[in-house]
């Protein structure tokens, strides 16, 4: 089975959680974007949901699918969210922000009552911090706050490169909130939550990719079937 097929096996299950009348929050990436496409077909089909994206990407795509649309300003609690990661753990610790909307991802999903994963069983890892750590800090005075988001690391005992993300072209990428990404290729990540208390101390830094005690419940998806982490309830 290919990744695209275990993806979208995934995705079918968390569809199955979509109950008439559900607030959702939609999640950003290859796998939320399957699953979107399938919300799509039941909407198609008379569901009736109203939906928060976490980016400008799933915003367009949900309303190509002409799926109902809502802001967490006038929505601002939901029944549920379903979202890709970059990595998992089995504690359901997750790095996100390999697609650059963290900061709308960790908004929505704290803004619901369930936040539920979608992967391939590859993002299951023993240990945070094989994926680069996405950090999300404002443009101004970037040089400072790289050098007191590396001191910050070093201080949970993750130290690392910080890499500027930039596009393809060259440029700087720009998150959809007007931000830029620092992406800490940190290794293992021994403890995640005294370095989430570390970046979030360093101002400049608007958010980081570790999403702590968020989600509910992982679906991962494996050439033997599906695997179920936490409670789908
Ligand atoms: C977007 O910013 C990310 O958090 C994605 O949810 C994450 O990168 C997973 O994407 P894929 O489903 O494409 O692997």
């Amino acid at each position: 089975m290919t990744q695209d097929e275990l993806k979208r096996q995934a995705a079918a299950r968390a569809v199955e959680l979509v109950r008439p009348g559900m607030r959702l929050g939609l999640g950003t990436g290859s796998t939320a974007k399957l699953f979107v496409d399938l919300l799509g077909e039941r909407v198609a089909a008379g569901l009736d949901v109203i939906c928060v994206a976490t980016s400008e990407a799933t915003q367009a795509q949900a309303l190509s699918l002409s799926i109902p649309m809502s802001t967490l300003d006038e929505t601002p609690e939901l029944d549920l969210t379903v979202d890709g990661a970059d990595e998992l753990d089995s504690q359901l610790r997750l790095i996100k922000g390999g697609g650059a909307a963290l900061l709308r991802e960790k908004i929505v999903a704290a803004a619901s009552k369930r936040m539920v994963v979608i992967a391939d069983e590859s993002k299951l890892v023993k240990c945070l911090g094989r994926f680069p750590l996405p950090i999300e800090v404002v443009p101004f005075g970037l040089e400072a706050t790289r050098r007191a988001v590396l001191a910050a690391t070093a201080s949970a005992g993750a130290s690392g490169d910080l890499v500027l993300r930039r596009k393809a072209d060259g440029s700087v990428l720009l998150t959809d909130g007007g931000h830029y990404i620092l992406d800490a290729h940190l290794g293992e990540i021994a403890e995640p939550e005294a370095l989430a208390t570390a970046l979030v101390a360093v101002p400049g830094v608007v958010e980081h990719g570790l999403f702590l005690g968020l989600a509910k419940a992982a679906i991962l998806a494996a050439g033997t079937g599906l695997t179920v982490l936490g409670s789908l309830d």
